[in-house]
């Protein structure tokens, strides 16, 4: 069946997903019935196109892969020159890609393009973190009141799935205590000052140079982007109502070569955990460097992997792990989404 998409945000992840609905076309269509029909793409630093029948999809990618602006795509019948709000408003389209950067402290422009998209009655699949911090019970309420769909797999773990995982393979549990290695780079340079005894200015520069990091490297290293996700999952999987403030923080720039490495001898592992369980009714999260024993399935998780331990009352303790970025693990977060939104539409 046709799906009409629209993709705002043509950036790493925007190309990732393109890339995955060129690469499997004949598999989404021949095994899920899914046809993808993109009708219009907004970037804020390339430009926008709309085209009503549908752009080409592979011819489209390889002109963006080339470094190419989106208004100058050459196709007949596209308009140009719309706002991100205007192409969502006028492309008629069934679902929204919303893959544009992530600001947390405002949530926007991102949180705005979803508030237009839901109220044009489309569904949603993001990776954003930024409106499912901060805007998600009011962003929830008008999905819900105008009957569509909000999805966001990738804003944790990126492609590793947990948001689908419980909602379909975890169902009927009920989630007790989540924690987990919810930020690679910090993960890298851990392992780093372990393994080789590198200083923490050596490993955060290496993080960098391979493009772990954030070009601003704070929100990795002082706990930032952790305590966005551990802030999800706690009002999204266990039901609390935190705000950032609410959240302990301290990230590992206090932690030293010689604190690694002493931990090293006490048979323990140094981990920056993400940790929020419930107590009574209430939700207690934060984010902190933990010396581990080496039994704990997350001390063994090492390099630029996530992993999360969930603890339920019916299947005990289950921790996945895998990949927390990149271009065609984030892409196919919203895969998972799309396909799901497809099937229940
Ligand atoms: N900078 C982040 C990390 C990217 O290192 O995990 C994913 O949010």
């Amino acid at each position: 069946m046709k799906r009409r998409l629209i993709l705002i945000g043509c950036g790493v992840v925007g190309q990732g997903f393109l890339r995955i609905l060129v690469d499997k076309e004949e598999v989404l269509r021949d095994k899920y019935g899914f046809e993808p029909v993109l009708v219009g793409v907004s970037d804020m630093l390339k430009g926008s196109i709309m085209k009503q029948e549908g752009l080409d999809i592979p011819s489209f990618l390889a002109h963006v892969e080339e470094g190419g602006k989106i208004d100058e795509f050459p196709t007949e019948g596209g308009v140009t020159g719309l706002s991100s709000v205007e192409t969502i408003r006028e492309a008629e389209a069934d679902i929204m890609v919303e893959v544009t950067y992530t600001d947390i402290e405002t949530g926007e422009p991102a949180a705005t393009h979803m508030f237009e998209a839901f109220m044009s009655r489309m569904s949603v699949a993001t990776t954003n973190k930024g409106p499912v911090t901060l805007q998600f019970e009011e962003l929830r309420k008008l999905a819900r009141e105008n009957n569509v769909q909000f999805r966001f797999e990738g804003v944790v773990l990126s492609g590793t799935p947990v948001f689908n995982l419980l909602e379909y393979c975890l169902a009927g549990n009920d989630i007790i205590e989540v924690k987990g290695i919810l930020n690679g780079t910090t993960n890298f340079m851990l392992m780093k000052m372990e393994e080789e005894g590198m200083f923490y200015r050596d490993a955060l520069a290496l993080a960098q140079e391979l493009g772990y990091a954030e070009a601003d490297p704070t929100a990795d290293v002082e706990g930032f982007d952790a305590l966005a996700k551990i802030l999800m999952l706690s009002n999204l999987v266990l039901g609390g109502d935190l705000k950032p403030r609410d959240v302990e923080r301290v990230g590992i720039s206090g932690i030293s070569t010689s604190d690694v490495q002493m931990a090293k001898s006490e048979g323990k592992r140094y981990k920056l955990i993400g940790h929020a369980r419930k107590v009574g009714r209430r939700v207690i999260a934060s984010v902190k460097p933990v010396k581990l024993p080496l039994s704990d399935p997350l001390a063994g998780v090492n390099g630029t992997a996530n992993a999360l331990t969930f603890k339920t009352d019916l299947s005990g303790e289950i921790t996945i792990q895998g990949a927390g970025a990149g271009k065609i693990e984030t892409g196919f977060a919203v895969l998972i989404d799309v396909l799901n939104i497809h099937r229940e539409m």
